[in-house]
């Protein structure tokens, strides 16, 4: 009769524990990261976003400092959008051959009104008003 000291129950159950207080100890680590960072407030209107001729014609720009993409659709028509992706939030970070693009799982959207063009976002980028006085671009 074989008489070994490792009995597979107790091995299992005590791998289980450990892993266990791995995932309790990951979730309080998160949960306090989360709840000590609040969100930053919108950017006042008249807040200057920068010159109107950097925003490229069929294209755009974002600034992600005050979290607002400008586009500018045709010659002299300007748009602008929340920089917030709708997906899960990342900014969008790029605008490139007609759409606005998140970096973090590969939406696009419409430079000309925000919508989605590619998922998997399913709702539009928020917009935003802009005015475009003496080639500055400021939030309206
Ligand atoms: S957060 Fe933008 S595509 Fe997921």
């Amino acid at each position: 009769m074989a008489n070994d000291n490792t009995d597979p129950v107790l091995a299992r159950r005590t791998a289980l524990a450990v892993l266990g207080a791995g995932l309790a100890a990951g979730c309080s680590t998160y949960g306090g990261t989360s709840a000590s960072t609040p969100a930053a407030p919108p950017p006042a209107a008249g807040t200057e976003l920068g010159a109107a001729a950097d925003v490229p014609v069929g294209g755009g720009k974002v600034f992600a400092a005050q979290q607002v993409v400008v586009t500018q659709p045709a010659a002299g028509t300007f748009a602008a959008f929340s920089a917030i992706c709708t997906h899960q939030g990342c900014t969008v970070d790029a605008v490139a051959d007609g759409t606005i693009n998140c970096p973090c799982h590969g939406s696009k959207f419409a430079v000309a009104d925000g919508s989605v063009a590619t998922g998997p976002a399913s709702q539009p980028l928020e917009k935003k008003t802009v005015t475009v006085t003496g080639g500055k671009i400021r939030l309206g």
